[in-house]
């Protein structure tokens, strides 16, 4: 039996080693015991294989690499068996990572998909409080994470909050980031972060003033920000609040006339809902482009699955990102207030992006919008159509030359485009304009305004397409 020590539960790198030298002596899965953390039984010899030239020639494929790295995180106590036992068998079938219905692959897999969501969880849900200490403002806070992401989170708190000095309490390990050096120590209690205090008015203050109740889905709502998490967040004290009045609202117009029939009846399968919810809950953790690693979290679409027109805008801003919808931020209200005059419904349409994660870079303390690139939009576009397949649009509106390219599959110019209707392959029609943001940077007052009626007519006409097509 041989005892390979690995320094802490997410120790890759030590797992790794440590494979690479039992697997080239031909140690089978069954004959190794894994410790983590030190706390190994003095029954057994230790194997800790330095990285020699001869371990260092050992090729896996790099797909096995990145899923190993995040399966390893898990709280699984298998989980470096389980990782073994693959590396082991990979050997023999190197073909074996595409080999989506192996049983090994598949469990996997698995532990690496949840790891991801907690990665996800994490980013989302941590909120500071801030308090004060020798030096300063410090901001803390408290979160349980599911599995051992912290570490591997630590590099996307010290990007999002370079310049705030920080700390983030953990059960098992606290990390904490004094503006230039992160350190860590050991784990907390809930009771060493600080309560209350002014940060929570300013997420307060954001949470209500971006919560649209005409819009409120509870189920979306509660998956987004689960209820374990809801005691971390100063705005969850608002949700019983807001829910109430949403659904107070929900009565009353349930018991108002009738509004005129659907423009389109649904002719979708029954499920389109649920299929939906699941495709939105695996965007969660979408890693198909780098951008995932510094945006806060995945901002799906949003709107119902039945809706006979969808817009779609080019990536989420900073609100955006923040808040887990499309279109909330100054753009989003340009674009509220613009379908209203040209008498277009927002609750009746889908909304989303072209890329569903905020790609930006850090000045200072602001986080500046940046254009994605085209192998972000083509990768991003798997979503997409999953999303037209599932709503299956009479029209989609592409917003800007990002959507547009999304849509179209090619670069086009808006100002030849725009007013006529493209054909797509699904029946459906594509029209093309600006999009809302281009209306906030235009800098002379009169043209803005001419550019923003241009807008509005564009979305009139669309309007008025969707009703002759009813
Ligand atoms: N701009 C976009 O394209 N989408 C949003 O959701 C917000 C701003």
């Amino acid at each position: 039996m041989h005892c390979a020590l690995l320094s802490g539960p997410d120790d890759f790198e030590g797992w790794r080693t440590a494979a690479r030298g039992l697997a080239l002596a031909g140690v089978g899965p069954a004959d190794i015991v894994w410790q983590a953390g030190g706390d190994a039984p003095d029954l057994f010899g230790q194997d800790r294989p330095p990285a020699t030239a001869e371990t260092a020639g050992f090729a896996v494929p790099k797909a096995f690499v990145e899923l190993a790295q995040m399966a390893i995180l898990h709280r699984e106590p298998e989980r470096f068996a389980l990782l073994y036992a693959l590396l082991v068998a990979l050997r023999e079938r190197p073909g074996m990572m595409e080999d989506r219905a192996d049983p090994l692959v598949r469990r996997v897999e698995g532990l690496a998909k949840a790891v991801r969501r907690d990665i996800h969880k994490m980013r989302a849900f941590v909120r500071f409080r801030e308090m004060q200490d020798a030096d300063g403002p410090r901001f803390v806070a408290w979160f349980e994470p599911e599995h051992h992401i912290v570490r591997a989170n630590a590099g996307f708190f010290v990007r999002r909050f370079a310049s705030m000095r920080w700390s983030i309490l953990t059960p098992d390990i606290s990390i904490h980031w004094d503006g230039e050096t992160l350190s860590e120590g050991p784990g907390a209690s809930a009771s060493d972060a600080p309560a209350g205090d002014p940060i929570e008015d300013v997420w307060k203050g954001y949470y209500a003033a971006i919560f649209n109740p005409a819009r409120l889905k509870t189920g979306a709502m509660l998956s987004e920000m689960p209820k374990k998490y809801w005691r971390n967040l100063p705005e969850a004290a608002l949700i019983p609040e807001l829910v109430a009045g949403a659904q107070a609202r929900e009565a009353a117009m349930i018991a108002a006339p009738p509004t005129p029939p659907r423009i389109r009846p649904a002719t979708r399968p029954g499920n389109a809902q649920g299929a939906w919810a699941a495709l939105r809950e695996e965007a969660v953790g979408c890693t198909r482009c780098p951008l995932y690693r510094d945006a806060t979290r995945t901002v799906f679409g949003e709107g119902p699955v039945d809706a006979p027109l969808v817009f779609i805008g080019e990536q989420p801003g900073d609100q955006e990102d923040l808040a887990g919808r499309p279109f909330v931020g100054p753009a989003g209200q340009l674009f509220d207030r613009a379908l209203e005059e040209a008498g277009i419904d927002r609750g009746r349409a889908y909304v989303t992006n072209a890329v569903k994660h905020f790609k930006h870079e850090l000045r200072g303390k602001r986080r500046i919008h940046q254009t994605p690139e085209t192998p972000e939009i083509n990768a991003c576009r798997w979503w997409l159509d999953q999303e037209l397949g599932l709503v299956r649009p009479r029209i989609v509106v592409a917003l800007g030359v990002t959507a547009a390219r999304a849509l179209l599959g090619k670069a086009v110019t808006i100002s030849r485009t725009r007013g006529t209707a493209i054909a797509l392959e699904s029946g459906a029609e594509a029209w093309v304009t600006v999009h809302p943001s281009f209306l906030l940077r235009v800098p002379d007052e009169a043209r803005k305004a001419e550019e923003r009626a241009r807008f509005v007519e564009d979305l009139r006409q669309v309007g008025q397409r969707l009703k002759a097509l009813a």
